[in-house]
C-alpha cells in the first residue's frame, strides 16, 4: 500500500529518493512522486511503475526531498491524485498514508477560503493548511501541530518546506521510521527501504511528530515536549533481500520456505519433554493451564493460518479455540475475556484491520499476543508480546513463507499448550520430531514437484477453479484458492469437502478443474466421497496427496508430497497451491510479484 521516502543528506536526493522508491515498490501501488528542494520544491508525480517516474525525471541538484507511492483510496489513479501534494504558494509540500475522515468538512473550508484545491484527495488538505498557518508567521513546527489539531484519521505525514532545510513528520496510526548513518538522515514507512543505508533506525509512536534535519532528528509531543526515540532492532534476517537466481520474489520465498520454517522452530523445539518453548509468550505455565479459550485475528492468508491454528489448539490442548476474520472483529461488539488468550496474526504488522482489533481487545481488558513476521511493526509493538515468526523479508505481494511461518509457530504455541494440558509425552514427541523433518520434507517436495504444469494447463482458461479439503486441509484449500485468484486473476472458491454439494457442486461442469487437498489424516475417506460426486459431473480433479497413498491414482492429475504428521500436513500441502499460482499467473502473462489493485501491507480499514 502506499509508501513513504525521504532523505537529507550530501548525496543527490532524488537519485536516494527513487532507490528508495524501488524499495518500497514491493507493497503495492499504481502511482509515484518525488519532491526535492533545490531553490523552490521540484516535484514530479507519474501514474504507473516507478520506472514510469523516471522516464520523465530531469537531472537535478537537491540533497533534501521525500517521495511516495500511492495506492489509490480517496480519488482515482490520476497523476493529480498522485502524492506529492504543494501548497498554492509552492512553499510546502507533502506526502501522506492514511486516511482523513474529515477531509469533505476540511475542503470545502480551503475552497471558501478561495484555495484552488487540485486533486481529488484527503491528503492535499494538510499543505494548504499548513501553508496558511505559515502565513500567520509561526513556525513550521508550530503550524504542523495547529494542522494537526484539526484533522481526524490516521497519518503517517511528512513535509518538506521551500524555505526551511528540514522534513517535518507526525504519525497516527500510520508507521514511520526514522533512519541515522553519520551524515545522513532517512524517513520512511517501511525499515527495508532505509535498511541498505543504515541499520540505526527509530520507530515514531502514535501522537509523535519528528523533525529532521542535517544534524540529527529530535522527536516531540505536538505542544513541543520531546520524547526519547524508541530504537529499533532489526534481526540479521531482515537485510536488503534481492531476487538472486530467481526471476519472481514469489518463487524465490515459495523455495525459501525450508530455511525459513527452520528458522522458525529452531531451538523453539523441545523434543526430550515433546512441548516447545516460546519466550516472547510472557505467560506463566500457571496461567497458560487456566485459559478458559484462544481466539485468533488476521486476514486473508494470515486469517487461513488462523484457522488452522485453532484446529491445532482444539486438538491438541482440547480448549475452544476461534479465528476471526480481523475486519469483521469490531462490527459485533464481541465481549472479551481478559483471562482468554488473543492472538493477532500478520506478516507485516500494519494490517489496519488487524490493528483495530487488537485495539479492541486490548480497550475491553485484555492482553493480545502477536504472530507477526516484521520486527518491530506497529501490531507488534502495539501487542508487546508474542511470537516472531523468522520468515525474513517477504516481497512477493503474495504470502507464501510467511504462511508457512504462521502455521509453524502456532503449531508450536498448540503444542506448548497442549502439553501444559492433556496431551501427552509420546504424542508430543511425535509432534515435535513431525515438525523437525519438515524442512527436510519441504526441500524434497520442491526438488521434485511432480506434474505442476498439467496442473496449471487444466486450470488456464477456466471460468472457476474450486478447491476442496477437509479438517486441516480446509483452510489450505481456503489459501489455495486465494492465491490462484490474487495472481491469476481467476475466480476461485474454496469450500469444506462436505459442502460442496450443498450449492458450490452447481458450477460443475465438464472439464472444470477442482483441487482437492486430501492428505491422509483421518478424514481423507470423506474427502474421497466429494472426490466421486464431482468426478461423476465431468469434473478434472487435481489431487494433492501423500506419497504411497492408496488414493494416489484417484484424481485426473496426482501431485504427490511427502508424508509428514496429520495435523502438520498444511505445512507441505500448500506448496503444491503456491506452485500451481505461480505458474498459472506466469503463463497468463500476469505481473506475479505485484497483482493488480493489491498492496502487500494494507493500512487502511
Ligand atoms: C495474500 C495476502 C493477503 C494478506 C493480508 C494480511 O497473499 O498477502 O491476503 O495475507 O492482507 O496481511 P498481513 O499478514 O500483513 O496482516
Amino acid at each position: 500500500m502506499c509508501g513513504i521516502f525521504g532523505y537529507i543528506g550530501d548525496k543527490n536526493a532524488s537519485q536516494v529518493l527513487v532507490q528508495g522508491l524501488l524499495r518500497l515498490e514491493y507493497r503495492g501501488y499504481d502511482s509515484s512522486g518525488i519532491v526535492v528542494r533545490n531553490g523552490s520544491l521540484q516535484t514530479f508525480k507519474e501514474i504507473g511503475k516507478i520506472s514510469d517516474l523516471t522516464s520523465i525525471l530531469p537531472k537535478m541538484e537537491g540533497s533534501i526531498g521525500i517521495s511516495h507511492t500511492r495506492w489509490a483510496t480517496h480519488g482515482g489513479v490520476t497523476k493529480e491524485n498522485a502524492h506529492p501534494h504543494t501548497s498554492e504558494d509552492g512553499k510546502v509540500a507533502i506526502v501522506h498514508n492514511g486516511i482523513l475522515q474529515n477531509s469533505n468538512k476540511l475542503r470545502k473550508r480551503l475552497t471558501r477560503k478561495g484555495i484552488k484545491l487540485s486533486s481529488e484527495t484527503d491528503s492535499e488538505v494538510f499543505c494548504h493548511f499548513i501553508s496558511i498557518e505559515l502565513q500567520k508567521g509561526k513556525t513550521p513546527m508550530e503550524a504542523l501541530a495547529s494542522v494537526l489539531r484539526i484533522v481526524r484519521g490516521t497519518w503517517g505525514l511528512c513535509v518538506l518546506f521551500k524555505d526551511y532545510d528540514m522534513i517535518l513528520c507526525a504519525r497516527n496510526g500510520s508507521p514511520l521510521i526514522i533512519g541515522r548513518s553519520s551524515d545522513e538522515m532517512f524517513i520512511s514507512s517501511d525499515p527495508h527501504a532505509i535498511r541498505e543505508h543504515t541499520s540505526e533506525m527509530f520507530a515514531l509512536d502514535d501522537g509523535q511528530i519528528a523533525r529532521l534535519d542535517r544534524e540529527g532528528f529530535e522527536i516531540m509531543l505536538p505542544e513541543g515536549t520531546p520524547v526519547e526515540s524508541n530504537p529499533l532492532e532489526l534481526d540479521e534476517e531482515w537485510g536488503v533481500s534481492d531476487l538472486g537466481d530467481y526471476p519472481h520474489f514469489m518463487l524465490k520465498e515459495i523455495h525459501e520456505q525450508s530455511q525459513s520454517l527452520k528458522h522458525c522452530i529452531t531451538g523453539r523445539l523441545r523434543h526430550s519433554s515433546g512441548s516447545a518453548n516460546l519466550g516472547g509468550l510472557e505467560i506463566t505455565p500457571q496461567a497458560l493451564s487456566t485459559i478458559p479459550h484462544v481466539r485468533l485475528i488476521g486476514c486473508g492468508t494470515a486469517l487461513h493460518a488462523a484457522q488452522i491454528g485453532q484446529l491445532l489448539i482444539e486438538k491438541w490442548a482440547r480448549i475452544p479455540a476461534v479465528s476471526h476474520v480481523a475486519s469483521e472483529f469490531n462490527m459485533n461488539d464481541p465481549v472479551i475475556n481478559s483471562k482468554a488468550m488473543h492472538f493477532a496474526i500478520s506478516q507485516s504488522g500494519e494490517t489496519a484491520d488487524t490493528l483495530s482489533a487488537v485495539k479492541e481487545i486490548q480497550r475491553k481488558g485484555a492482553d493480545v499476543h502477536g504472530v507477526i513476521n516484521v520486527v518491530g511493526s506497529t501490531i507488534a509493538r502495539q501487542c508487546g508480546k508474542g511470537v516472531y515468526i523468522h520468515s525474513g523479508p517477504e516481497q512477493s505481494v503474495a504470502s507464501t513463507k510467511a504462511f508457512t511461518n504462521m502455521v509453524g509457530a502456532l503449531s508450536l504455541f498448540a503444542l506448548k499448550l497442549g502439553r501444559g494440558r492433556s496431551l501427552n509425552l509420546s504424542e508430543g514427541k511425535r509432534i515435535t520430531k513431525g515438525l523437525k523433518e519438515l524442512p527436510k520434507k519441504i526441500e524434497t517436495y520442491l526438488a521434485d514437484q511432480g506434474p505442476i504444469a498439467e496442473a496449471v494447463d487444466a486450470i488456464i482458461g477456466a471460468k472457476n477453479v474450486l478447491f476442496l479439503g477437509r479438517g486441516v486441509s480446509s483452510p489450505v484449500a481456503s489459501e489455495g484458492a486465494l492465491k490462484l485468484m490474487e495472481i491469476a486473476y481467476i475466480p476461485c472458491l474454496a469450500y469444506p469437502a462436505g459442502e460442496m454439494k450443498h450449492g458450490p457442486i452447481a458450477l460443475i461442469e465438464e472439464g472444470s478443474p477442482v483441487v482437492v487437498i486430501a492428505p491422509n489424516d483421518g478424514v481423507q475417506d470423506r474427502t474421497l466421497n466429494a472426490i466421486h460426486e464431482c468426478k461423476a459431473r465431468g469434473a478434472r480433479i487435481i489431487l494433492i496427496h501423500e506419497e504411497g497413498d492408496s488414493i494416489a491414482e484417484i484424481g485426473d492429475i496426482n501431485i504427490s508430497v511427502p508424508k509428514t504428521h496429520p495435523m502438520l500436513s498444511p505445512l507441505i500441502t500448500v506448496i503444491p497451491t503456491q506452485l500451481i499460482a505461480y505458474h498459472t499467473a506466469l503463463k497468463l502473462g500476469n505481473d506475479v510479484d505485484r497483482p493488480r489493485n493489491l498492496a502487500k501491507s494494507v493500512t487502511v480499514e
